[in-house]
């Protein structure tokens, strides 16, 4: 009889920790034997503050703020799941991809919790968190499509189960996340550019600066977006000095031109996933990682996906963002299906980690990128 309170009876119960990139999380996830997962604590302690001033993620001082704010994230993660280090049942720290200083803080804190307490230690790409979090918040089945759109990464990744990954695009050059953060930046908007240029849109005209639509008809479902960007910085050069509503207008066009090529993009990847599935009937689409705010980029993906049969799942903003909740939870599903590390505590981190072993090394973005 489990005597933990409030779980069902051999349920799994897992710390996640996450220092990938500029956010120190950690979290309490469980991990009902029907494989139901549900959410103790969540706990997320952002650095924007610390960066805003440099106007982007410095990993020196990630890696800081990561070693002073942990403990205290992992205690408060712990306390308001009314649970103590030895209720678990394993830890789960991310071990990459991602800024190795923040991955060595994580990591060496998840090892030595797993040696102090004798629980199993579970070594998570960020990337597969990423990736399994709609089982988490929705019980998503087998196989999906999974487009993740942050700061560092902008991938199409077809989940087929448990450490069964296919990229079937990224970028050649900038992430996602990256275009609307230097887009921001040309046109003096603050840190972080992405929300920011989201906010000036709305008001904005997006017809009036005719900006490339990148990739568009390729036959492969990659992106780029650095042609787009020079793109900006010209207009914005022959506007100068630009007012309000030249920002507005430069914005509004910007996020036209994202949201077309995205339909194209994805639209293109949805079309290949029903030639593979053509047995599904309503497969499903998640969208992860932080542009999955962008409300004009869910409206775009929620039109494709009901023209295309595809049932959109967009995680809650917070799970969609770098959490532990998806750390502990990958780490639970890889626990659950025997899929675990033979030297756990000699896991070294990787600053690069492909989710696809086999898929071509990255020349764009997502290898720049150290976030995920
Ligand atoms: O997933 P995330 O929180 O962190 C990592 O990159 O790991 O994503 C952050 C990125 C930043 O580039 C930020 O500008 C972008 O997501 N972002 C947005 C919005 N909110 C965050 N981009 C467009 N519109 C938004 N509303
Ligand atoms: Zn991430």
């Amino acid at each position: 009889m489990d005597q933990r309170p409030l779980l069902a009876p051999g349920s799994l119960l897992a710390l996640g920790i996450e220092t990938s990139c500029d956010e120190t999380a950690a979290a309490v996830v469980a991990r009902e034997p029907d494989g139901a997962g549900r959410i103790l604590s969540n706990v997320v302690l952002s650095q924007l503050e610390e960066h805003a001033a440099f106007g982007g993620v410095v990993p020196e001082i990630a890696a800081r703020a990561h070693v002073e704010a942990l403990d205290g994230v992992i205690e408060a993660a712990l306390t308001e799941a009314g649970t103590e280090l030895g209720d678990l049942d394993l830890v789960a720290a991310t071990a990459g991809p991602g800024l190795i200083g923040g991955l060595i803080v994580g990591l060496m804190t998840g090892k030595a919790i797993a040696a102090a307490t004798g629980k199993p230690l579970v070594p998570v790409n960020h990337l597969e968190a990423h990736a399994l979090t709609a089982r988490l918040t929705d019980g998503c089945a087998f196989p999906y499509l999974l487009l993740l759109v942050s700061g560092g990464h902008t991938q199409i990744v077809l989940v087929e189960g448990v450490g069964r990954y296919s990229r079937w695009a990224t970028t050649i050059d900038d992430a996602l996340g990256e275009a609307f953060d230097k887009t921001a930046k040309l046109v003096g908007l603050p840190y972080p550019g992405g929300p920011n240029l989201e906010k000036a849109a709305t008001a904005g005209d997006p017809r009036r600066f005719d900006l490339p639509r990148p990739m568009k008809g390729a036959k492969q479902p990659d992106f780029s977006f650095s042609g787009l960007k020079t793109a900006v910085r010209q207009a914005a050069t022959a506007a100068a000095p630009l007012s309000d509503k030249d920002v507005s207008d430069i914005a509004a066009s910007f996020q036209s031109a994202i949201v077309d090529t995205l339909d194209d993009r994805v639209g293109l990847a949805l079309r290949t996933f029903r030639e593979h599935f053509p047995e599904i009937a309503h497969p499903a689409l998640i969208v992860a990682g932080g542009v999955a705010a962008n409300k004009a980029v869910r409206a775009a993906l929620d039109g494709l996906c009901r023209a295309q049969g595809f049932v959109l799942i967009a995680p809650p903003p917070i799970l969609c963002t770098d959490n532990g909740a998806m750390v502990a939870w990958a780490g639970l599903e890889r626990f659950a299906a025997g899929m675990t590390e033979e030297d756990p505590l000699g896991f070294v981190p990787r600053s690069r980690w492909p989710l696809d072993a086999h898929s071509a090394p990255l020349i764009g973005g997502g290898r720049r990128g150290a976030k995920a």
